[in-house]
């Protein structure tokens, strides 16, 4: 009797083993197959930036790549960038990853610099250098894409980052902050460069009125059905 009682007893520690482990073994390698955040497509090192808390809004596995300024901006020097305030609204409500994109030369902290600089690559149609690896970007349906309006397109950085990510296939959502230009051509340069793609309906967003325009953007977010 005493016997049986302890071989159960053993038994029974040996199954609680086995799941234990078995519960590590698999937390580990949902934590590996996770979404990339800040992997180069190289496996460069871990970007400084990019965050994220969760990437599912439904079935759609979402990411936000934002491009934005606190210096050299119309209204500037801001505590955080209005295009990031508008990036933080969306990943408030979709639960999505958040990519920023870094310059590797940072502009100047003046505004009347910085315009004559953007003009400048913009007329050269320069790829100025992003400072942190290329998200990889296989595992996203759905990727927004914001940034302030620059000569009344996207800034030449996001070209770069375009360049550098395959989004077809994807459904992109163009988002920007601007000073009456809108979503200038941005929606237009996403479906030129990725045919593939199904563009979404943007949403424009004045700097001065960022910080207040989370009822709008959960609005324009609604109607897009996230
Ligand atoms: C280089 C540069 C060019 C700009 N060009 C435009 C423009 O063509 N149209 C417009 O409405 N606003 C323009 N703006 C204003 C910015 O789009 C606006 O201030 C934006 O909200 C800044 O966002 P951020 O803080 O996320 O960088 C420009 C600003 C800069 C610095």
């Amino acid at each position: 009797m005493k016997r049986t009682r302890i071989i159960t007893l053993v038994a029974v520690l040996a199954v609680l083993a086995a799941a234990l482990l078995g519960y590590d073994l698999l937390r580990r390698g949902s934590d590996a197959a996770s979404p990339a955040r800040g992997q180069s497509d190289s496996g460069a090192a871990e970007s400084a930036n990019p965050s994220a808390a969760g990437s599912d809004a439904g079935d759609s596995k979402i990411l936000i790549v934002y491009f934005s300024r606190t210096e050299g901006v119309y209204d500037g020097p801001l505590d955080v960038g209005h295009t990031k305030v508008v990036a933080d609204f969306i990943q408030a409500r979709t639960g999505a990853d958040e990519y920023e994109i870094v310059p590797a030369t940072d502009y100047p902290t003046d505004y009347q610099s910085t315009t004559e600089i953007a003009q400048a690559e913009q007329n050269e149609d320069a790829r100025p250098a992003i400072a942190n690896p290329l998200p990889d970007v296989a595992d996203y349906d759905t990727v927004f894409i914001g940034a302030p309006i620059w000569w009344g397109e996207y800034p030449m950085i996001v070209r770069t980052f375009m360049d550098g990510v395959d989004l077809n296939g994807k459904t992109l959502v163009p988002f920007t902050t601007h000073e009456g230009s809108g979503l200038g051509t941005t929606q237009s340069q996403l479906a030129a460069q990725y045919p593939d793609a199904t563009v979404l309906d943007g949403l424009g967003v004045r700097g001065g009125e960022a910080e207040s325009s989370r009822p709008d953007v959960d609005e324009w977010l609604e109607g897009l059905g996230f």
